[in-house]
């Protein structure tokens, strides 16, 4: 077990009707507000209604638009009305997206030249807004994180921005705000999860605790998604999925193992820098691939066991044949989800695939990854993918 030194600084309220108490918790931080939310899911469904009841004695300044996959000319809006009307908080209200743009928001605000040279260099980061959560879709884990994920469309980057200032100071996660999310961002919020465990998992030494954390972590996933698909407002369903989300992507699960590299996600970053693509949609094609790709003497025994611990693979006693199993299981399930079969269907073709492994390769430590990669394996994998 190695050392770690863990703060989470994040105020969790979970469960059906949290939210009563989130009035409350903004103005702790302040009374003048930036409300960040995406392209309306929150008015159809009446959040939005339930959120600015909550908001009584507040003046409150929206940035609606949000789009998935985060733009920084939309993080450069939001700044920009910080500056102005003297924001004091802000409260993002939706999923991952609206979420990473709040707190690339919250860290511009207090920060004097353009935003995207912190997502480029995250230790410009020295002060951020406090931000708060309202989570409506189970997914990206940013509700409980120190990590956004921010776009720019003119150099086709789809970057990190990391630092301890941009944990939320509090996240409201109400499942049943989940109820309305649609099939397709369901089965890719649940690939989203289902990879940030995996990729935590897939590393070259994981301690018991953090083994048996993961492995019912993506157990849970992988039983409560087909739940939720047939049954949209089964509570539990949508509990389970919410609560592996918001434990998902801190780390939380694999401390004191030895530190794993996110493989799949610096992969799938590139696509979605290039393509706009959903993110759990392009990690669901190309994780598979990536698995089969790296199996070898070394990862057999990891694949194997989560192929019989996770996938349910029957052990035949055969290492190689159990990981090739439980490889096959994972992506017959991800196919019975609908998600596509290859990038094809997404219409990506293999035009930016050089520049996306030199991308992915120069900001992604994919030299130190439980399999290393080069930027020609990156490629191989993107081909296959296809
Ligand atoms: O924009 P609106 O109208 O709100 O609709 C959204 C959007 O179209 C809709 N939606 C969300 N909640 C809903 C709902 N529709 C109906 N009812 C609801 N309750 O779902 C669509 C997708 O929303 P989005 O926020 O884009 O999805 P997600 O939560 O998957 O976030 C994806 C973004 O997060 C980044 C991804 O790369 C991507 O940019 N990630 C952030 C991470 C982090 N901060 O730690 C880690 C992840 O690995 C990931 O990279
Ligand atoms: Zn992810």
């Amino acid at each position: 077990m190695h050392a770690f030194t863990y703060y989470a600084p994040t105020r969790l309220c979970f469960g059906q009707g949290v939210c009563s108490s989130l009035g409350e918790e903004v103005r702790k931080y302040g009374n003048r507000v930036l409300l960040v939310y995406g392209g309306g899911s929150i008015k159809r469904t009446g959040i939005y209604q339930k959120v600015m009841e909550q908001l009584h004695g507040t003046t409150v300044w929206e940035l609606s638009g949000v789009e998935p996959n985060p733009k920084i000319g939309t993080v450069r809006r939001g700044v920009e009305m910080c500056k102005k009307d003297h924001v004091e908080v802000v409260l993002a209200v939706g999923g991952g997206s609206a979420m990473d743009c709040a707190k690339a928001i919250c860290a511009g605000a207090l920060y004097d030249g353009d935003p995207w040279e912190l997502v480029l260099n995250s230790s410009k980061v020295t002060g951020a807004l406090p931000l708060i959560t309202v989570v409506t879709m189970a997914a990206t884990g940013s509700e409980f994180d120190a990590g956004g994920v921010i776009s720019n469309p003119d150099t086709n980057e789809k970057m990190g921005l990391v630092s301890p200032k941009l944990w939320p100071k509090a996240s409201f996660i109400d499942p049943v705000f989940t109820y309305s999310v649609p099939r397709s961002q369901v089965v890719a919020g649940s690939c989203d999860i289902l990879s940030h465990y995996m990729e935590q998992y897939f590393t070259t030494g994981v301690n018991l605790i953090g083994e048996g954390f993961l492995e019912s972590e993506m157990k849970a996933v992988m039983y409560y998604t087909p739940v939720a698909l047939k049954e949209p407002e089964n509570f539990e369903a949508r509990a389970h999925l919410s609560w592996a989300a918001t434990l998902g992507c801190n780390r939380m699960a694999s401390l004191g193992c030895d530190p794993s590299v996110f493989v799949c996600h610096a992969i799938e970053h590139e696509l979605s820098a290039f393509y706009d693509i959903t993110h759990g949609i392009g990690l669901a094609i190309i994780t598979p691939r990536v698995m089969r790709y790296i199996l070898n003497e070394k990862s057999v025994s990891r694949v194997a066991q989560f192929a019989r611990n996770v996938m349910g693979v029957k052990a035949t006693g055969n290492a190689m044949e159990d990981a090739r199993a439980g490889i096959a299981a994972l992506r017959e399930l991800f196919l019975s989800w609908g998600v596509p079969e290859g990038l094809s269907a997404l219409n990506i073709g293999e035009e930016h695939f050089k520049d996306m492994a030199a991308h992915a390769c120069a900001h992604n430590p994919l030299d130190r990854a439980f399999v290393p990669l080069t930027e020609s394996d990156v490629i191989a994998i993107l081909k296959d993918s296809l």
